[in-house]
């Protein structure tokens, strides 16, 4: 018998995980709310275009890590899995014609993405991102204020060491003559190049900034810097950014080298860490300005920032600092009886107990009383609700499970005693 198991690089949430994932994505969600983001939802597939146009084509996200959907759809049009959740947000937002409504508008996500790439420890095929974008407005305030937000919801999810990386990779007034710059001086050295990173220097130069090979960690320490190649506006604003997050208390390290693996930045861009914990699959989370996107997917001219942060690499990193939330899932009360045939009963005072809002489980087995407040303890339960021949007389018994007590009820009142 073929016996299956979940597809290489994806895994199964069992119930004894899902509470950390509730207890990050609730906050997530209030966060989000207290910062001014509404909740929105985009298909978790794309046409492919999205993300060729969107991610840009020569990225290891379209090239390599795309899940493209086979066959192709009736329409002749090609799907893929989204990879990140950035590029269906602008293009919903350019479809929905939210450049209409009152600016930035400000959105958030929290969902699953895929990327085909080799799995490893904090390298999944399906990952989970809490992702922000605000569409429409210039910065460089705004882009202070979700570096601040990321670093809120790392610190109230209890993770401490979160380091910000911070650089500026240009606009498109000043980046074309850094990477003409770059180009040139890769070029003067191509012997010292893997054979990979020499393939993208003349399709994307840019990426071989951040390259992890470290023969290029060692060359990159010397390779000419876009900080010093910035027009006066993108210079401006890289100033402003580090003033506002000043200002606001947030630490960062300006980090040249940082470049982000899509193609839809300009200008801002970040990257949180555990401080020491730098490397190709320690990124906690990244983000920055994007202020060509929204043209490049069909819309006017609109600037925008956002970031995304990985839950799974979040919960990996709490792991290791020993962080577990507390997070009851135990019912209150386990309505329990002596007449083990008695279902009816005991379902029917757990079905009260649910609709008054108390957690509450019904034992629908029919072992004996022993063995059904046995298991009522090893649930956790508060309260064991235990149904015998009061019952005639519309009584119940409560027994306080921790304090060892146990007193009659009427059943009238049993879900305000509890
Ligand atoms: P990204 O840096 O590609 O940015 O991904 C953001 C975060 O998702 C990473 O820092 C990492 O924590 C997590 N992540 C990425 N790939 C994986 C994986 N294979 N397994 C586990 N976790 C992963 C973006 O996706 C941009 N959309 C962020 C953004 C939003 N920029 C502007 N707005």
């Amino acid at each position: 018998m073929t016996t299956f198991r979940a597809a290489r690089g994806t895994r199964d949430l069992l119930p004894t995980e899902t509470p950390r994932w509730t207890a990050l994505e609730r906050p997530a969600d209030d966060l989000a709310a207290r910062y001014g983001y509404q909740r929105i939802e985009t298909p978790m597939l794309e046409q492919t275009g999205v993300f060729e146009r969107g991610v840009g084509e020569v990225t290891d996200i379209v090239e390599k890590e795309l899940f493209r959907i086979a066959p192709r759809t009736e329409e002749g049009e090609s799907w893929s899995l989204r990879p990140e959740p950035t590029a269906g947000i602008v293009r919903a937002y350019v479809q929905h014609g939210m450049q209409t409504w009152p600016q930035p508008v400000k959105l958030a996500m929290t969902g699953p993405m895929f990327r085909y790439d080799r799995p490893q420890a904090g390298r999944y095929r399906q990952f989970w991102q809490f992702d922000i974008e605000a569409i429409g407005d210039p910065g460089p305030a705004i882009d202070a204020e979700i570096i601040e937000l990321g670093t809120r919801f790392y610190a109230d999810a209890g993770l401490t060491g979160v380091e910000v990386q911070l650089n500026t990779i240009g606009d498109p007034a000043c980046r074309p003559a850094y990477i003409e710059v770059l180009t040139a001086w890769y070029r003067q050295r191509t012997a010292q190049l893997p054979a990979f990173e020499l393939g993208r220097l003349e399709r994307n130069p840019l990426r071989l900034l951040d390259s992890k090979d470290p023969s290029m960690v060692a060359l990159n320490g010397h390779a000419p810097r876009i900080t010093d190649h910035l027009c006066d506006a993108c210079a401006q604003h890289f100033a402003a950014v580090q003033e506002h997050l000043h200002v606001l208390g947030v630490p960062f390290r300006v980090e040249p080298g940082l470049v982000r693996g899509l193609d839809y930045y300009t200008r801002t861009a970040f990257e949180f860490y555990i401080a020491g914990r730098e490397g190709q699959q320690q990124a906690l989370g990244g983000g920055g300005r994007y202020d060509g996107l929204v043209e490049l997917l069909g819309g006017r001219p609109t600037p925008g920032i956002g970031f995304g942060i990985g839950l799974d690499r979040l919960i990996l990193a709490l792991d290791e600092q020993g962080v577990t939330p507390a997070v009851a899932v135990a019912p209150v009360a386990v309505v329990v009886g002596a007449d083990p045939d008695d279902t009816v009963g005991r379902l029917r005072i757990a079905t009260a107990l649910r609709a008054a809002g108390i957690p509450a489980r019904a034992e629908l087995g029919r072992r004996k009383l022993g063995k059904q407040l046995e298991a009522a303890a090893r649930d956790g339960a508060h309260f064991a609700v235990i149904l015998g021949d009061e019952l005639a007389s519309g009584d119940v018994q409560v027994r306080d499970l921790p304090a060892g007590s146990q007193k009659v009820v009427p059943v009238s009142g049993l879900a305000r005693e509890i």
